[in-house]
């Protein structure tokens, strides 16, 4: 840190400051559309129409459609809708057991751990020693009974990417939903949502504002989603609450520059962890944790024995230099 200078700031997967363009974008909205978008005034048309594009634009990163999105007030709110808001069904369909990879983010293990007082198993499922969690661990545990299969497609710690597409597979041909928690990755490394049912985003890991997110939930499953906040049925109903147009539009901005983006910047961004870690390893002692190859590039997880601030579940890992 020099003189009155804040310290350099590197925890992107914690926040991911402010694109200046996200920022000149939201404050054109706060002039423009600045109304309620459920209002059938001008001004609320107005704001409608900026929510509907940002809708769009969050929709096209994710590969999916703009009615598949679910704006919310990040990814917490959208794990938590996932979660609770499908348990009916699976109550419904006799699959009352959840796979849940068991390094998520609290968000994803504390919601699926709500839903054992209503009765169902939850399987948490532990990760290989570089951070993978293999569709065969999956495999061996997944039955008829499972409503739910949920894994991270970029890990919050160590950054692991994960092979969904396999794990997709696996629970689809046992008639298993798919839920992703997409925080760290979308933005980051190239999505899919066509291999999931249910995907949680939230805008301020991609440079977006703190305090918007969404749920990418298939239209098949819409219609058996329950909502978690009950209202003036905004969201189609499943997440009640007055949309804000500014905030929308610095998500949806945030989701077109990633889409334009994200390739170059994946390139730009490795390059420079590389470089630092290669400055890094000089210091004694210390070493990589996380598979080196399926790794979000813009993750480098590192430790030296004694640092405190130590992922709950690496215990469990071997490391690798
Ligand atoms: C993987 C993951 N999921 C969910 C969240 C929560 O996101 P939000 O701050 O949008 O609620 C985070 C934030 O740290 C995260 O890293």
């Amino acid at each position: 840190m020099k003189n009155n200078q804040m310290p350099y700031y590197f925890d992107y997967h914690a926040h991911a400051p402010i694109d200046p363009r996200v920022k000149d974008a939201m404050m054109r909205a706060f002039d423009n559309v600045d109304a309620n978008p459920h209002s059938t005034h001008i001004h609320g048309t107005h704001a409608y129409d900026g929510v509907e594009r940002a809708r769009a634009q969050i929709a096209q990163l994710l590969g999916a459609k703009p009615s598949e999105v679910v704006l919310t007030s990040g990814a917490t709110e959208a794990n938590n809708l996932a979660f609770a808001g499908m348990a009916d069904h699976f109550d419904a369909q006799g699959r009352n057991q959840l796979l849940v990879s068991s390094i998520e983010h609290a968000s994803v293990s504390e919601a699926a751990g709500s839903l054992k007082k209503r009765g169902f198993e939850v399987v948490m499922v532990p990760p290989e020693p570089d951070g993978r969690i293999t569709a065969e661990t999956f495999a061996s545990r997944i039955s008829p009974r499972t409503g739910l299969v949920s894994v991270g497609w970029a890990n919050h710690e160590i950054g692991t990417v994960q092979d969904i597409s396999a794990i997709s597979k696996l629970a689809r041909s046992h008639g298993a939903l798919v839920h992703s928690d997409l925080a760290q990755a979308a933005g980051k490394v190239a999505v899919d949502a066509k291999l999931l049912d249910l995907a949680s985003v939230s805008a301020h890991k991609m440079h977006g504002p703190v305090g918007i997110g969404a749920l990418f939930v298939t239209r098949r499953l819409r219609a058996k989603m329950k909502p978690h906040l009950i209202g003036g049925g905004q969201e189609g109903g499943l997440r009640s609450g007055t949309v804000s147009a500014p905030m929308a539009t610095g998500f949806g901005t945030a989701c077109e520059l990633s889409s334009a983006e994200f390739v170059d910047e994946a390139e730009r961004v490795s390059s420079l962890r590389d470089k630092l870690l290669h400055r890094l390893s000089s210091i004694p002692d210390s070493s990589v944790n996380g598979f080196s190859v399926m790794r979000s590039t813009s993750s480098l997880f590192m430790h030296r024995p004694g640092l405190h601030r130590w992922p709950r579940w690496l215990p469990i890992f071997g490391t690798v230099s």
